[in-house]
């Protein structure tokens, strides 16, 4: 079973994807994290939704702004104002954990040391810092399985991603660290959708299913009405389902490529870019040395089976009472 800490920034698809890692993997923890709405309200989010799930994991507050101290970027066109419209979470009764998220990610990683694989769904503040602060951390990690970012069309900017608009710096600083990434962009999680029949069939489940398949509906009539989309992309639940034990969820629903990818942090209309090089070049040495290929630091997903990946998420959710 694969252990997950989850980092992310809940948002509607974060919540699928917490339910999705509740039912598929050991989850020891969530960081909760400036994106989709500011982070006390995700932190909130993320301590409601394990109260619905019956998840009993430390949940912290991440950062609340980018390292370069930007203004916090808001996803509340697409997930409501406090992250997760259209879906009725009760009021935690719990407390989140003390710790700041920097810290529960650390001492996270420390504890599993060699076995902990970070799903990555909202800005990348928190594991950049920590991976500043602990130069250990990545060695202790087994994986980083990332959604975010674009190797074409883009949701924030016309060709970026709000995960990684939110903090571009961050997302340089985990790009290059060394660790195993597993890369889900956008252009690819858009095409990922519950359609009428899907949300459907979360009604007709138990309380955790309904609850996504409000919030699903809310999100779905958002990308209908914004970006012209239709159906509820469940982008953070592709992070997860990329890890997921083989006994969960068949092997092959995913296929990746090793890829370089690099973050744009410059200022202006390109900033939050991934350059993520989908040229396939056999020959790199007949290429002058300017046109080559950098080496790959990315396993970049290329292709996603829809109709396993959208069945998987369905069944992950109904079968959670
Ligand atoms: C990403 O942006 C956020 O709004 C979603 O939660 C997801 O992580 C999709 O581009
Ligand atoms: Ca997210």
């Amino acid at each position: 079973m694969t252990k997950l800490l989850f980092v992310g920034d809940p948002g509607i698809d974060d919540a699928v994807a917490i339910s999705c890692a509740a039912r598929w993997c050991d989850l020891v923890g969530i960081v909760a994290t400036h994106g989709n709405a500011p982070a006390d309200a995700t932190a909130r989010n993320a301590l409601a939704l394990c109260e619905l799930v019956g998840l009993a994991v430390p949940v912290a507050r991440g950062c609340a702004r980018s390292i370069m101290g930007e203004p916090a970027s808001s996803g509340a066109a697409l997930h409501g104002g406090a992250g997760i419209a259209g879906a009725p979470l009760a009021e935690p009764k719990g407390e989140l954990d003390p710790r700041p998220g920097v810290d529960l990610l650390i001492e996270t990683a420390r504890a599993h040391a060699g076995e902990l694989v970070v799903a990555l769904t909202g800005a990348h503040t928190d594991l950049a810092l920590a991976l500043r602060l602990e130069p250990h951390l990545a060695s202790w990690l087994r994986a980083i399985t990332v959604m975010g970012g674009t190797a074409g069309i883009g949701n924030a900017r016309p060709m970026a991603c709000l995960n990684i608009l939110a903090d571009p710096e961050a997302a340089a600083i985990v790009a290059a660290a060394g660790v195993p990434l597993l890369w889900i962009g956008y252009e690819l999680t858009r095409t990922v959708l519950l359609g009428e029949a899907e949300l459907a069939r979360l009604e007709a489940g138990g309380r955790v299913a309904r609850t996504m398949a409000g919030a699903l509906r809310f999100y779905r009539e958002r990308y209908r009405r914004i970006y012209g989309i239709d159906g509820a992309p469940i982008h953070d639940a592709l992070a997860v389902l990329a890890v997921a034990p083989p006994e969960r969820v068949p092997p092959g629903v995913l296929r990746f490529e090793p890829t370089s990818l690099e973050v744009v942090c410059t200022h202006g209309p390109a900033r939050g870019m991934t350059i993520v090089d989908r040229r396939g070049i056999r020959a790199p040495d007949e290429l002058p040395p300017d046109r080559r290929p950098l080496p790959p630091n990315v396993h970049y997903a290329v292709e996603i089976d829809r109709r396993a990946a959208v069945e998987a998420v369905v069944e992950a959710l109904v079968s959670l009472r």
